[in-house]
């Protein structure tokens, strides 16, 4: 049988996210054990990343688990040659779970069907970053006590943005409200409409950000990823469409908070970080949490 891999949000129940989450408040308490003592977790990042890498490694040391893995595939085999698959199959043999993130989308999939041991997706290109997900899901239940019926507003890049697209999935099983912020080149792609269409859940888009602010439970920022443009004129057309103020905070709901998967780059203006609004540090450190509640259930440590 295939070990359970978390590829894409899909891959979990709506019962197995509140599993998830009830486990990472657990590791929020207690987030120092030796639970993962005797597992090694090869760490395979192709793309560059601060917060998954660094917090799914730090999730793993803060649990006894050792790490194997690069930051940089230019000092692997892959530079003389070598395929994934084959890189995964080998790696599967050295290691008790894989976590990859990789430029190309589908690589995690393709990973999954050849790994002898669980894949976690730590981002494919465009398409998904789940784990990123779990802990932006987590996010929205502390803060807002619920993931029921909330007003969620996706800012920036929805087009080629892998955290929004694996986000309303997730949401959706939870009759979110969906408000789309975004300029004509990076709008929500159709299928993600029609999959709400199907769920019969309301989505709002529009391109006036401040129109409906004031109704936000929350409003989660995205940057406009650079390295996903062909064209660089079309880049610097739209990569500072959409700023916030704290200005623009006033009047909002007093349960509202700002999340960003980050980095950031110019779309959340500094004077927000001293908002009470702003909580995307917290969330970022909220990736430690849900990492180490994902690799045990995962393990079924948990
Ligand atoms: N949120 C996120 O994926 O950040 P990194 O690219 O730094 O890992």
């Amino acid at each position: 049988m295939k070990p359970k891999s978390l590829v894409s949000i899909n891959d979990f129940s709506k019962e197995e996210y509140m599993k998830i989450l009830e486990l990472a408040a657990e590791f929020e308490k207690n987030p120092t054990q030796d639970i993962l003592k005797d597992y090694v977790i090869a760490s395979l990042f192709f793309e560059p990343s601060t917060r998954t890498r660094l917090s799914f490694e730090t999730a793993v040391s803060r649990l006894g688990g050792k790490i194997v893995g690069f930051s940089d595939s230019s000092s692997t085999s892959t530079s003389k040659g070598e395929t994934l698959r084959d890189s995964i199959r080998i790696v599967s043999n050295y290691s008790d779970l894989i976590v990859m993130r990789h430029p190309l989308e589908g690589t995690a999939r393709l990973a999954s069907e050849v790994a002898s041991v669980p894949i976690v997706n730590a981002g494919d290109g465009a398409n998904q970053h789940p784990t990123q997900t779990l802990l932006d899901m987590y996010s929205i239940w502390k803060t807002q006590g619920t993931l029921d019926n909330l007003n969620i507003f996706l800012v920036g890049d929805l087009k080629y943005g892998r955290t929004v697209h694996s986000l309303l999935m997730a949401m959706s099983e939870f009759n979110t409200t969906f408000y789309f912020i975004a300029p004509d080149e990076l709008k929500m792609p159709d299928e993600y409409k029609l999959f709400l269409d199907r769920k019969g859940l309301k989505y709002v888009e529009c391109k006036d950000f401040n129109q409906y602010l004031k109704e936000a439970d929350i409003i989660y920022m995205t940057r406009v990823q650079q390295e996903r443009f062909t064209d660089p004129i079309e880049y610097e057309r739209v990569k500072n469409v959409y700023i916030l103020q704290q200005s623009m905070l006033k009047g909002t709901r007093e349960n509202m908070k700002v999340l960003h998967p980050l980095p950031r780059v110019n779309e959340i203006a500094l004077d927000v970080d001293d908002a009470p609004q702003a909580y995307y540090f917290q969330q970022a450190l909220n990736g430690v949490y849900t990492r180490q509640a994902i690799i045990s259930y995962i393990l079924g440590i948990k």
